[in-house]
């Protein structure tokens, strides 16, 4: 028998204010048409003054929890993605214990920019296939607009706020492919890109918070080289191919960056949940409200192979197979 992290629920939020285009038309060198033709966004949204991180990683939070049915409780800790804290420390993911009514468990931040909740959900299910925990909820949460430069077209156009959540819940498997849950993972960082994609603040450098600078044709060409490789990677740790992949929920970056990489496993697009047209890039957030938004539409059902992958600074890349 073996120990697996299988996805008892999925929660998301968003906040209310929305951001077409044409706001940043009104602002910059730029246009609809552009962002849409070069990215595939057409809006997103932005937290309202004073919303932190943590306000929005307890709506997801709560929202995962109501789907698994369970209460925070019955949670053994929780694990938060974020690069925008709501401060230095003490970590952001003890913030939304506090906001939960948690007493108990362990509760830390995971940074690894967009690849962050990949990260997250590798290190939740280590800690149940361990034995350090059985029930982990997994959240990722993102203030992106508050680390932007409006004036720089090239960043600012691109990135959203927003939270994800899953409630992880070890169940015993047979070690084989055809069990629920999570199956296999790959993880990478390779610091020498980190010039990249960066933010240029930070507590034992500037001492301020900094904003995101990107050089971003050179992060989209290791994106397209290094997702599909992870994906591939992932799914031979599974004993799995893309033949078997019945959805592809990537990191929302770029609907050129997804296109591509779905070219390169031989997915058609049918299989791959888009959401980077309503929510732009949220960063860590990306792959929690995707898995969120298709299923609450109902788009999986109970079996099917899902894979994610993100790209993010540092670089740091991932990919994490699972049967849901
Ligand atoms: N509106 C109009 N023109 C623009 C805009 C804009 N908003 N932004 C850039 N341009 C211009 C540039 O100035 C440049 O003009 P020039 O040729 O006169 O110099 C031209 O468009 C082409 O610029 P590129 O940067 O080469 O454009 P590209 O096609 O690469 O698209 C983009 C830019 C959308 C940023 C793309 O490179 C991308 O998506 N990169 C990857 C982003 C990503 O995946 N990041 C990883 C995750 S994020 C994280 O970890 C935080």
């Amino acid at each position: 028998m073996t120990l697996r992290s299988v996805v008892l629920g999925t929660g998301h939020y968003l906040p209310d204010r929305v951001i077409e285009n044409s706001w940043f038309e009104e602002r910059l060198d730029t246009t609809d048409e552009w962002i849409r033709a070069r990215t595939g966004i057409e809006r997103r949204h932005f937290a309202a003054e004073g919303q932190a991180t943590s306000d929005m990683g307890i709506r997801a939070a709560r929202a995962a929890l109501d789907k698994a049915g369970l209460r925070p409780d019955d949670i053994d800790g929780i694990i938060l993605a974020t690069s925008t804290p709501d401060h230095t420390f003490p970590a952001s993911a003890t913030m939304i214990q506090h906001g939960l009514g948690m007493t108990h468990g362990f509760a830390y931040d995971v940074q690894a920019v967009c690849a962050g909740f990949v990260f997250a959900l590798a290190n939740g299910d280590a800690m149940i296939r361990s034995g350090m925990a059985r029930r982990v909820l997994v959240i990722g949460s993102e203030t992106f607009s508050r680390i932007l430069d409006w004036s720089d077209r090239g960043t600012c156009v691109l990135f959203g706020d927003g939270a994800g959540a899953v409630v992880l819940e070890g169940q015993e498997g047979a070690g084989a492919s055809e069990d629920r849950g999570i199956l296999a993972s790959d993880l990478n960082s390779d610091g020498q890109y980190r010039d990249l994609l960066y933010v240029d603040g930070g507590v034992s450098t500037t001492g301020t918070a900094g904003q995101l600078r990107m050089q971003g044709n050179l992060v989209f060409r290791h994106a397209v080289e290094k997702l599909a490789k992870t994906a591939h990677t992932a799914l031979d740790k599974a004993g799995l191919t893309t033949a078997d992949v019945d959805w592809l929920v990537p990191h929302q970056a770029n609907a050129r960056i997804i296109t591509a990489t779905a070219q390169k496993m031989g997915l058609s697009m049918d299989k791959v949940v888009l959401t980077v047209a309503d929510h732009g890039n949220t960063s860590a957030a990306s792959i929690p409200l995707a898995l969120s938004v298709a299923d609450a539409q109902g788009r999986f059902r109970p079996g099917d192979v899902i894979v994610t992958e993100a790209i993010g600074g540092g670089l740091s890349w991932g990919s994490v197979v699972l049967r849901w």
